[in-house]
């Protein structure tokens, strides 16, 4: 009897430290996620996740103060390529996901009525439209292809006054962020653009939910710009976007623009995910940025990024805007003191700094 009640007793302490104990690891989870997914370039989650993080401009202003850990500062003189690396690199990324096919999802992976789980929040769902039936690829976009040298363009409002545009454009290959405005900054920023994300708030952010002629009209030109190019949609990540991703898809058919349109596959944010968590890299949801950095190295040999700059000022302590386009104030990291910089940005600086990759924070040399 007694012995029953001991072990009821030690059951039941078990128990509740399991449960105090998992109730920490989420805690830590959310902290982290918080921190995170606001990261720099291209955000990608919804918008009700962003006013959270608002808040926090102020505490990582201050903490950052005027100067920037030495580590962070500019390295770009005599970066070289490790091509080693690169390759090391490329066949690891490819045991978790394979670009060529995690790209988009095709035509033959679905019927229209289908219904889709969001990726982010199973217990909704999506059905699948003739509409978006019909603008699925028949094959990925990026099947067979092979780069020398990719861009991979952030819109952080550090590439304002740097003069890369010619440098950017020079690329075989140039990723672009969220329908970035580029005419009126194409010094900064350049033209050349092969593929386009587009996260579904953008939409309502900038383009007025294409409720009016002035709205659609405006979108329009700017789909312009993508000629043929690939414009790559994640439309399964979370519920909320739907009706703006119809818009877009609508508005393409009906005008017969020539864009090729992609959506990232069920796996493919699970996969990248798993690749970092991997390399010890605990990037809970990683940004468009990071994602379009890991699906490059499948068909790049050279990858270079611009526009990926998360902090308030720069390394001289001028202030930088957090879009080079718009007004915008997000925060870029919660509570954060240097120590818990972005991750993501340490981990790229990281990579540059062996040659992986390379990281473009400064001004581009001209000429
Ligand atoms: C942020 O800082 C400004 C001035 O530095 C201050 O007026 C404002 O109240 C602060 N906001 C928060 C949320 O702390
Ligand atoms: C390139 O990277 C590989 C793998 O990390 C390393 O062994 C090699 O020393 C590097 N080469 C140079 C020139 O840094
Ligand atoms: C999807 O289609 C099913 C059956 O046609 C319908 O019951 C459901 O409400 C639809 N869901 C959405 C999100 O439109
Ligand atoms: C169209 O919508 C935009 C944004 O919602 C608004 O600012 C503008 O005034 C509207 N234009 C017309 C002609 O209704
Ligand atoms: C659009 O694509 C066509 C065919 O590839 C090409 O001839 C044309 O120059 C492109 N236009 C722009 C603005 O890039």
């Amino acid at each position: 009897m007694r012995l029953t009640r001991k072990r009821w007793t030690i059951c039941t302490i078990s128990l509740l430290l399991i449960f105090y104990k998992t109730k920490e690891i989420v805690r830590s989870d959310e902290h982290q996620e918080a921190q995170l997914t606001s990261i720099l370039f291209c955000y990608f989650y919804s918008e009700s996740e962003l006013s959270t993080s608002r808040l926090m401009v102020n505490s990582s202003e201050k903490a950052l103060g005027k100067s920037l850990p030495i580590y962070l500062q500019g390295t770009e003189e005599g970066w070289r390529v490790n091509a080693t690396l690169v390759a090391m690199i490329r066949k690891d990324i490819l045991r978790f996901l394979d670009a060529e096919r995690d790209v988009s999802v095709v035509k033959s992976s679905f019927k229209p009525g289908d219904t889709i789980h969001y990726i982010l929040d199973r217990r909704r769902t999506l059905n699948v439209s003739h509409t978006l039936h019909s603008l699925l690829p028949e094959v990925s976009p990026l099947k067979n292809k092979r780069f020398r040298t990719c861009a991979v363009v952030g819109n952080s409002g550090v590439l304002l006054k740097s003069g890369c545009g010619k440098e950017i454009d020079s690329h075989d290959f140039v990723i672009r962020c969220n329908l970035a405005p580029l005419a009126k900054f194409a010094e900064d920023v350049g033209l050349k653009s092969d593929f386009t994300t587009m996260n579904p708030s953008v939409i309502q952010r900038m383009y007025g939910g294409l409720r009016n002629e002035t709205a659609r009209d405006c979108f329009l030109r700017r789909l312009a710009v993508l000629n043929d190019s690939v414009l790559w949609i994640p439309a399964f990540m979370v519920k909320g976007g739907e009706k703006h991703v119809e818009g877009v898809n609508e508005l393409i058919l009906q005008r017969k623009l020539p864009v090729r349109m992609a959506y990232p596959s069920l796996r493919l944010i699970h996969a990248v995910r798993g690749y970092w968590l991997t390399n010890k890299v605990n990037i809970k949801r990683p940004s468009t940025g990071l994602l379009m950095y890991t699906m490059a190295t499948r068909f790049c040999d050279e990858i270079h990024l611009y526009g990926f700059w998360p902090f308030p000022k720069d390394a001289k302590g001028n202030l930088v805007k957090y879009h080079y386009y718009d007004t915008i104030k997000y925060r870029y990291f919660s509570n954060a003191g240097p120590h818990r910089m972005p991750l993501e940005f340490k981990t790229l600086k990281m990579l540059h700094s062996k040659g992986a990759l390379k990281l473009t924070t400064s001004k581009c040399p001209q000429g």
